[in-house]
């Protein structure tokens, strides 16, 4: 079978198929030995990245960064957007303009809802989301179906639990929709004003996904597979008061963990705040922080496939 990812734009989980984040996966597992600096030549040499940041990030930004460099490409752009032109008032689609007369492919991350489906209608050259508003995160959500693969097995038959803030969430959404593109069924585990939207629902509806909500662990804790636990989005409420309605709502300790199967992954995008307690990290089903390594993979496949580079 064959695929052809070149010049083709990540901006949304919702445009893969089955088939293809599975091919995505068994390239970015085909990845380990460049990962280690084995093998060469390098294929994304001479190919330039612009990683341009217009929200916090840690491990999306360096992954991507770490993934282009690991490919032997080159990076440039920004992670302060206040030494940019946005400063002065220039919009994304002038910026992206001008920014692809620079490199090869684009990463953004902007906090406006839809900013990197612009970004690609208005480009000639790759664009790949990096998190865009409180919907859309399609890489992490790729890393994350490789975690799963790699660190559970068959996707198909899990029960997965999705706990934490699932409205204002990014990750949580979008993987929802790659989840649904497997035989799952899933938890939905946060305070009432932080539930899953409504529109999420109704596409597991048209999956044909089995779900059910709760506004608490005990109730999910025995019977998941996985649990992949987020964050409260503190900067998305509008109203401080609104937070401290939900703040620590729910915490996995050691207790808590006790109660789960033996072979229960616990998964977090990161970063956490107070969700998960730090005695819990040396727990062996504690995969969080393998997430990352399998993150710069992902990203190193995306990167070689919207190239061209890699197939
Ligand atoms: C997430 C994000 O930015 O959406 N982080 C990430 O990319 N790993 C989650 C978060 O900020 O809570």
């Amino acid at each position: 079978m064959s695929h052809s990812f070149k010049g083709r734009d990540i901006v949304s989980i919702k445009d893969f198929t089955r088939e293809e984040v599975d091919y995505i996966c068994k390239v970015a597992n085909g990845m380990k030995d460049l990962y280690l600096g084995k093998g060469t030549p390098r294929p994304l040499n001479g190919e330039i990245m612009s990683s341009l940041f217009y929200e916090p990030s840690t491990r999306t930004r360096l992954s991507f960064e770490s993934a282009m460099l690991k490919l032997g490409g080159n990076v440039i752009g920004f992670s302060d957007p206040t030494w940019s032109s946005a400063a002065k008032g220039e919009n994304i689609s002038d910026s992206i303009k001008c920014i692809e007369s620079y490199c090869d492919v684009i990463v953004i991350r902007h906090k406006l809802e839809g900013s990197s489906k612009l970004a690609s209608e208005v480009a000639n050259i790759p664009i790949i989301c990096g998190g865009s508003g409180t919907k859309e995160h399609p890489t992490q959500a790729l890393l994350d179906i490789l975690t799963i693969k790699n660190e559970v097995g068959e996707i198909d038959g899990l029960k997965i639990a999705l706990a934490g803030d699932l409205k204002y969430g990014r990750t949580v959404k979008s993987l929802a929709y790659a989840l649904s593109l497997y035989d799952v069924e899933l938890f939905f585990v946060s305070p009432t004003l932080l539930k899953v939207r409504s529109e999420v629902l109704k596409s597991l509806d048209d999956a044909k996904i089995k779900y059910s909500e709760y506004e608490d662990l005990d109730s999910i804790i025995d019977k998941a597979d996985v649990i992949y636990a987020t964050r409260i989005q503190k900067e998305r409420f509008v109203e401080e008061s609104e937070y401290e309605k939900v703040r620590g709502s729910y915490k996995f300790d050691i207790n808590l963990m006790k109660k789960g199967k033996e072979s229960m992954v616990l998964m977090h995008p990161l970063p956490r705040v107070d969700e998960i307690g730090f005695e819990v990290d040396a727990l062996p089903n504690a995969v969080y922080f393998k997430q990352p390594y399998y993150g710069v993979l992902m990203r190193m496949a995306l990167l070689g496939l919207v190239l061209g580079k890699v197939s």
